[in-house]
């Protein structure tokens, strides 16, 4: 199997949960909060060590309480941290989430020490990062630490997949280090639509970033599956059914199962198609990191609800 590193943000998450989302100037009243490991990164990280992957992350703490309870859970979970420093003088990411009776949410983020992790930090760590082969980044620390570390990996003949949320500026240059871009329907149309002043179509916008550079376009399109976007073909793969409690990290943990699936040497319809179900599995309790599965809980999952070829040629993954 091959292994994967995850260079991305770790947060603690406050959620609260409530009636409806309120309005601007609007103050409402939750029943009360929980924390939670959170953070993009992290929760990716830790869905693939969950999956038992071989996993590595490079991240920063702050130096709080949060920051060791967040490394310990990460080394709970199977996730190599020794890419993992805490930064002096800064809280630890902070992530303010209000999640409503639909299981949609709204997200306020505080960087904290996600936003010191500079190139420096990656040129520290590289001998241990360039162990792996496949790596995952998302967009909660600094944009040209993102930019140095892809250029340095793709160099080196690396599997580069970038999860571009949350949706921010990003240099042009940045799209030709990306062999799989996983957007949700939304990002496609923001990172395409920059220079167009009409509202464009999916596949439209896909080729767009297609032409930009990267290589295959997955867009993320929750509770209808996922396309599959390459060259002149658009391919749906069908999404499993779930009952959504939070889906909070849904498309953290499709990033995850998608990157475990590639590391196993699986087609990248199948990797969309474990990526379905594992967000799926995901969502069905309070808490990113929650209700994220094993491989053989994904295996009986998947089982259950066949949807075809790929999922079928998926059970020999749940016993690997
Ligand atoms: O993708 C979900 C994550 O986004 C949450 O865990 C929160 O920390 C924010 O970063």
């Amino acid at each position: 199997m091959k292994s994967i590193c995850v260079i991305g943000s770790l947060n603690i998450d406050l959620v609260a949960a409530v009636e409806r989302f309120p309005q601007p100037g609007e103050t409402l009243t939750a029943a009360g909060y929980s924390t939670f490991f959170g953070g993009k990164g992290g929760n990716q990280a830790i869905a693939l060590g969950k999956l038992g992957a071989n996993v590595k992350m490079v991240g920063k703490v702050g130096d709080d309480i949060h920051g060791s309870d967040y490394i310990r859970n990460l080394r709970m979970n199977g996730v190599d941290t020794a890419g993992i420093r805490v930064e002096k003088g800064a809280s630890t990411g902070t992530a303010m989430i209000l999640v409503d009776p639909q299981g949609e949410n709204q997200i306020v983020i505080s960087p904290g020490a996600n936003g010191h992790l500079t190139p420096s930090d990656i040129d520290e760590h590289w001998s241990h990062l360039i162990e792996s082969d496949i790596f995952l980044f998302q967009l909660e620390i600094p944009i040209g630490t993102i930019a140095y570390a892809m250029k340095r990996l793709k160099q080196a003949g690396k599997t580069i997949v970038l999860d571009p949320a949350p949706a921010s500026q990003l240099p042009d240059s940045l799209f030709k280090y990306i062999d799989y871009m996983t957007p949700n329907e939304t990002e496609v149309k923001y990172y395409a639509n920059r220079h167009h002043q009409y509202v464009l179509q999916l596949k439209e916008a896909a080729n767009i970033l297609l032409r930009k550079g990267v290589q295959t376009i997955v867009a993320k399109a929750g509770a209808e599956g996922a396309y599959l976007i390459r060259d002149a073909d658009l391919q749906h793969i069908g999404a499993y059914p779930t009952d959504p409690v939070d889906t909070t990290g849904a498309g953290d943990c499709f990033n995850a199962g998608f990157a475990y699936a590639l590391a196993m040497g699986r087609s990248v319809e199948e990797a969309v198609s474990l990526g379905n179900a594992v967000g799926a599995l995901a969502i069905r309790q309070v808490g990113a990191q929650s209700a994220m599965p094993s491989i053989e809980e994904v295996d009986v999952f998947m089982k259950k609800h066949l949807l075809g070829s790929e999922s079928d040629s998926y059970r020999q993954l749940g016993g690997a």
